[in-house]
């Protein structure tokens, strides 16, 4: 472990955002990634973990040990985004077939492995339903002391986008993330709030591409595809909500972020799964959130772009 290096665990339910989060997350040599796993959301799980093993394929990632988590969310009905991910989570371009196995854990022993053996606390990355984070709090919580802190996507305190409260991640496992906001966990909130914002407009499309190579050019046909979904419904261009949770490692000021206390309603018949923000102070606790509330664009798409390239040999990254 270099004493430079963040030590993060990703986990994720790929998903064209998440794809291209950890396309960003594996660019930067400045995050020592430890293992990443994948937890049913926008596709059944064994989607999400066959996509998992094609993306670290592609990404030519083959030495991070790699695992299957939650197949369903704690107490709720599993439902998936095949409306915005397609069937298989990540349609669009053919990937790789995967020449990488899973490690024989499941994710949440192959967390508590890695945190046990991490010489200093280690970041959580998630960026899908809340499952295997929480079953990791409940199955170890001798470990919450190796956690340095949870950077997610997830949520949203102005709004919602799978109904008009609840965002899809939290919605998916309410008590799952519950669970979360109440660890006393230093948490750092992509909600929709800032993701909405972090979109790739149809040129910036043309840039990806523009820089060349197989990395480029899927990561380009992924945000065609992904774009299709919300350009039916007016947007600008493709809301790449998970890379938020990235950029607030590696170059956190380009994003406004304000200290909230935040409750996860898990009732409701309206609002289950809301983030609910007490922005004036009225619950009278102490802010258990950084909710990222703004994002310099321009400097984000940058970002994207600098991170592809380094695909095409032009720079250091970590696979
Ligand atoms: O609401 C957006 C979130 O749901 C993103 O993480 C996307 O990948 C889906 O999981
Ligand atoms: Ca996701």
């Amino acid at each position: 472990m270099s004493k430079d290096r963040t030590p993060i665990i990703l986990d994720g339910d790929p998903g064209h955002d998440d794809a291209i989060a950890w396309v960003l997350a594996f660019a930067w040599p400045e995050l020592e990634i430890l293992g990443v796993s994948t937890v049913s959301g926008n596709a059944p799980i064994a989607r999400t973990t066959r996509n998992m093993l094609q993306i670290m394929t592609l990404l030519g990632v083959r030495d991070i040990p790699l695992a299957q988590g939650a197949q369903r969310p704690i107490v709720g009905e599993m439902f998936t985004a095949a409306s915005v991910h397609g069937d298989s989570g990540l349609d669009g371009p053919k990937l790789p077939e995967p020449k990488v196995g899973l490690c024989g854990l499941g994710a949440i022993e192959l967390m508590a492995k890695l945190l046990g053996e991490s010489a200093k606390p280690v970041m959580l990355v998630p960026i899908g339903p809340l499952t295997n984070i929480a079953g990791l709090l409940l199955a170890y919580p001798e470990l919450k002391a190796k956690i340095a802190g949870v950077s997610m996507m997830g949520g949203g305190l102005l709004m919602g986008n799978w109904t008009p409260a609840a965002e899809f991640n939290i919605l998916v496992d309410p008590e799952a993330a519950a669970i979360v906001f109440e660890s006393g966990l230093p948490i750092t909130m992509a909600g929709l709030d800032v993701t909405e914002k972090a979109y790739l407009r149809p040129d910036d499309f043309g840039r990806v591409r523009a820089v060349g190579g197989k990395v480029a050019t899927i990561v380009a046909d992924w945000l065609e595809y992904f774009y299709q979904f919300h350009k039916k419904l007016g947007y600008s261009g493709a809301p790449l909500h998970d890379a938020v949770a990235i950029v607030a490692l590696i170059q956190p000021e380009i994003l406004t972020i304000r200290e909230v206390y935040v409750q996860v309603e898990t009732q409701g018949e309206y609002c289950r799964g809301a983030t609910v923000g007490d922005f004036f102070g009225r619950a009278g606790r102490t802010p258990n959130v950084k909710a990222i509330m703004d994002v310099d664009r321009a400097a984000f798409v940058d970002l994207i772009v600098e991170a592809v390239a380094k695909y095409r040999g032009g720079g250091e990254r970590n696979a």
